[in-house]
């Protein structure tokens, strides 16, 4: 049996892989953007006044974010230091403060922010108790969370054809919706969520897993199989692959993908 801890990200090793990917980021970032797309056009509250942005990457969100007019500042803040230098020399605003830090120690205020946003980076987070205690304290009482993240479902199809080449674990472990709505009702009054799936298609695994080397998006729980792919490896894992492939010739690839909102803020000791 793994015990929880395996499960847990190397925070270090998530920054350090994010910062050597950010140059290239954008080019392979089909999935990220489609996700950050439908966050901003949610039927959520509206985002006004102080907003942080935590796993803020390449800053596409975020200048999008300090667009809208009733935003006055944008808060943006990311464990990788290349992916916010990055950020801040490709996507410079007058109203964007960029920041390196660990979304689980904000390094801000008791409620300072009216919105905190996230799209695609609660996933790479150890912790989410202590996430949502951060966001809870940092955010207004009438503030909000809004933020997307990914669900057991992801690449499902790698998950399986890892299985029939090994017993090491090569994909993220990402918490089911039941588990996060019931964290998120720990700290927050008010819990909304919509579930989509979205199916990206191949012509050859080897996209697929180039591109996620690409983004930055490797495995780093701690019970992540360690050592290089052979070719023989390669083989049987693209063997596998292919039960997958469709009428129209292509590979597909499963992201499960929640979207949430969370108002209220229930940290009423220190207010
Ligand atoms: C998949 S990228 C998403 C980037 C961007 N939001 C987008 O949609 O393109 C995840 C980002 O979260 C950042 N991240 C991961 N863990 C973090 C943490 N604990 N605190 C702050 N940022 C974190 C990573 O460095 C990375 O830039």
């Amino acid at each position: 049996m793994i015990k929880l801890n395996q499960f847990q990200r190397d925070q270090r090793r998530v920054a350090q892989s994010f910062s050597t990917a950010a140059e290239r980021y954008d080019m392979v970032a089909s999935l990220q953007r489609q996700v950050v797309h439908h966050l901003l056009d949610m039927d959520f509250n509206n985002r006004c006044g102080a907003l942080l942005e935590f796993g803020c990457g390449t800053g596409y969100a975020t200048w999008q974010l300090a667009q809208d007019n009733a935003i006055d500042t944008v808060w943006a803040l990311d464990i990788a230091s290349g992916m916010v230098n990055y950020a801040c020399h490709h996507r410079p605003h007058s109203k964007i403060r960029w920041l390196v830090a660990d979304a689980h120690y904000l390094p801000f205020g008791d409620s300072t922010m009216d919105t905190v946003f996230s799209s695609l980076a609660l996933q790479w987070c150890e912790n989410l108790s202590q996430i949502c205690v951060e966001v809870a304290r940092v955010l207004k009482m009438d503030g909000c969370l809004q933020f997307a993240t990914l669900g057991p479902d992801t690449l499902h199809e790698l998950r399986q054809a890892w299985s029939m080449v090994d017993q090491y674990q090569h994909i993220n472990h990402f918490i089911p919706l039941s588990q996060l709505e019931t964290t998120l009702k720990l700290y927050f009054g008010q819990v909304r969520w919509v579930h989509k799936q979205i199916v990206l298609r191949y012509t050859q695994m080897t996209e697929l897993t180039r591109q996620l080397k690409i983004l930055g998006a490797s495995n780093h729980n701690r019970a992540a199989a360690s050592g290089l792919m052979g070719r023989s490896r390669l083989e049987r894992l693209q063997q596998a692959y292919e039960k997958w492939r469709d009428q129209e010739g292509l590979l597909p690839a499963t992201y499960d993908v929640f979207y949430l909102q969370a108002s209220h803020p229930k940290n009423i000791n220190s207010r």
